[in-house]
Formats: C-alpha cells, sequence, structure tokens
C-alpha cells in the first residue's frame, strides 16, 4: 500500500528550534508555487492554493516559507486569507532583497532602506506583529554585505523579526555574518541531485544551525518515477519524491526541507515522506545513484 497523508509528529519528522524562540517540525512548506507562471502574477487556481496551505497546517506543518518577491507579494497575500489568525506555533519564514521587474526575473537589491521597506510591507500583508524568521534573499553585490545584514539587526532591535536567516551564501559569507550577529538558518539549494552547498550544510550541521535546502525535490524533477530513486521507493511502498525527502531528513539533524506545490494531492504525497524510514545502505545507494 503506498503511503498515504497522516497528521505529522514530532517524532516522525525530528524538530528543531529557532533560535531561542519556537520548536518547528522538520518538514514543511514552501509556498513559491502558489504564484503565476515564471513566479508572477495570481496563480491559475486560488481556491485550491488556500486549500494547499489549510491542509498543510492540519496535516501539522508548523514552518511555512515565503518571500515578499513571490508574485510578487502573492505568496504572502494568499497565506494571509488562507490561514490568519495564526494557529500558535506557525511559524511563517519570509524574506526580503529581491525585487521583481517580470515572470522569472529577480534584481537584487540589498540596501538597508529596501529592506526596512520590504520588511514592513510583508508585515502588513501577513498581518503580523513580528516575523518569527526573516531572511535576506540573497546578497547583494552592489552592496557590502554587512549593510544589509545590519538592516536586520536594526529590525530585530526594533522587534520587527525575532530572528535571522540568511540565503544563497558561501561558509565564507555565513562566518562573516556569524561575525556579526546571531544567525538560525541558511537557506541555499540543495537536493540529491545537486550537492553544491554541501560544505554549507556542514557548517550548519557543525553549528547547530538549521539548513533550510530549496528545490529538495529539485524542481519535481526527483518525483518523477523512471528514475535513480524508483527502486529504494518501492522497496518502502513510497513515492520517488517521498524518498528524496526522506534522504534530505536523513543527511542531518539540522535539514529543514520545504518542498512546493500548488496541489493538495501533491502536498499530501509530500508530508507522507516523514514516515519513510532508510537504512544506511539505502541512503548510501541513493546518494552514489544521483549524480551529484
Ligand atoms: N531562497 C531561495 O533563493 C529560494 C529559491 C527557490 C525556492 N525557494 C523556496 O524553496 C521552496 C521549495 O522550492 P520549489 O518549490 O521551487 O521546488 P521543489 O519543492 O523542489 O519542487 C516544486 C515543484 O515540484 C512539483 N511537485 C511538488 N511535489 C510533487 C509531487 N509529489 N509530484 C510531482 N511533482 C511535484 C511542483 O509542481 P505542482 O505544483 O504541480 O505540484 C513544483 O513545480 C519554495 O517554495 C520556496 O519557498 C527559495
Amino acid at each position: 500500500m503506498p503511503l498515504t497523508a497522516e497528521p505529522l509528529t514530532d517524532e516522525a519528522t525530528g524538530t528543531f528550534r529557532i533560535g531561542g524562540g519556537p520548536t518547528v517540525r522538520r518538514l514543511g512548506f514552501g509556498a513559491m508555487r502558489l504564484t503565476g507562471p515564471g513566479i508572477w502574477g495570481e496563480p491559475e487556481d486560488p481556491d485550491e492554493c488556500r486549500r494547499v496551505l489549510r491542509r498543510a497546517v492540519e496535516l501539522g506543518v508548523n514552518l511555512i516559507d515565503t518571500a515578499d518577491s513571490y508574485g510578487p507579494e502573492v505568496s504572502e497575500r494568499l497565506i494571509a486569507e488562507a490561514l490568519h489568525p495564526y494557529p500558535e506555533g506557525l511559524v511563517i519564514a519570509t524574506k526580503g532583497g529581491l525585487t521583481r521587474t517580470g515572470p522569472g526575473q529577480w534584481p537584487r537589491n540589498g540596501r538597508p532602506d529596501h529592506l526596512r521597506e520590504a520588511c514592513e510591507a510583508s508585515l502588513r500583508r501577513l498581518k503580523l506583529d513580528r516575523i518569527e524568521l526573516y531572511q535576506l534573499h540573497a546578497p547583494d553585490e552592489n552592496v557590502p554585505y554587512e549593510e544589509s545584514l545590519g538592516a536586520l539587526i536594526e529590525l530585530r532591535e526594533e522587534g520587527k523579526i525575532a530572528h535571522i536567516g540568511i540565503s544563497n551564501v558561501s561558509v565564507e559569507l555565513l562566518d562573516q555574518a556569524l561575525a556579526m550577529t546571531e544567525v538560525v538558518t541558511v537557506q541555499n539549494r540543495y537536493n540529491l541531485a545537486d550537492r553544491a552547498s554541501e560544505d554549507v550544510l556542514d557548517a550548519c550541521t557543525e553549528r547547530g544551525i538549521g539548513f533550510i535546502p530549496w528545490f529538495p525535490l529539485a524542481t519535481g524533477q526527483l518525483a518523477q518515477p523512471g528514475g535513480p530513486l524508483d527502486d529504494v521507493a518501492q522497496a518502502n511502498d513510497a513515492t520517488p519524491s517521498q524518498i528524496a525527502l526522506a534522504w534530505l531528513l536523513a543527511r542531518s539533524p539540522i535539514m529543514l526541507p520545504i518542498p512546493g506545490t500548488a496541489k493538495v494531492a501533491h502536498l499530501e504525497e509530500n508530508l507522507a515522506a516523514a514516515q519513510v524510514r532508510l537504512d544506511d545502505a539505502e541512503i548510501r545507494t541513493l546518494a552514489d545513484a544521483v549524480a551529484a
């Protein structure tokens, strides 16, 4: 029988504490896909997107990742429409530092004044007094990283954000950030087929910093049948997407995957990954079978 959705438990997912703050289950939801093509404009089926968000929370997800730039504004707005007033313990992690000029276009803007405006607009859209986890979306080569991060430190001092995360960074930039302040999460691209950020993941594991792998399903490629995940999937009565996510969860105790989808059926399939237990041989086989 294939695995089907059942509510997540702390035991099944493992948990991670965000700084000194809330504890989240290690399988979250990425809300970037709740938009139109090219992560631009309104989604084709906004009702289904709201259902996805409500079902995620109903199934025990308490970490949702978004950004002001998804849509732009659309993903954050849908989250508020579907879930506000928010259940206790739900962490909505958003980001600032990218602007949008059209579908698939993501110019960076790490200027302190932009980050302040972006954060304040996210607070209004999400109907929050404080953002539990605010992430600097990407370094801006035209702005010294200390200046961008400095803006987030000020926002935290003012109580507008509780914890700082960073994204799309090298180990050097992580170290630079840690020399300035506490950083509770790093969000980089990472999945079975793309392990270029292995060194950043290892640095996070050593330091107990949460690692949020974006593109955990390689934008859906790892969810397709007929690939190198099939044998292990069949042996576990699981689907390839569940195996890709279970491999991530097994890779490090600080791993916080946030698979994205605009479909309830895919959400349910992905969350059932928490029930998969891979043995050491399967973990090694998968790592070898999928070229990194
Ligand atoms: N920090 C950054 O720079 C950055 C960059 C990119 C993403 N992110 C974050 O990371 C999250 C995850 O990344 P992602 O959503 O782009 O990639 P992903 O989770 O690897 O893949 C999402 C894609 O896979 C498809 N999919 C999901 N579950 C599936 C299933 N069970 N079977 C078949 N197809 C499936 C989805 O299509 P359907 O909608 O059809 O299911 C969607 O197109 C984002 O939502 C966002 O929050 C951050």
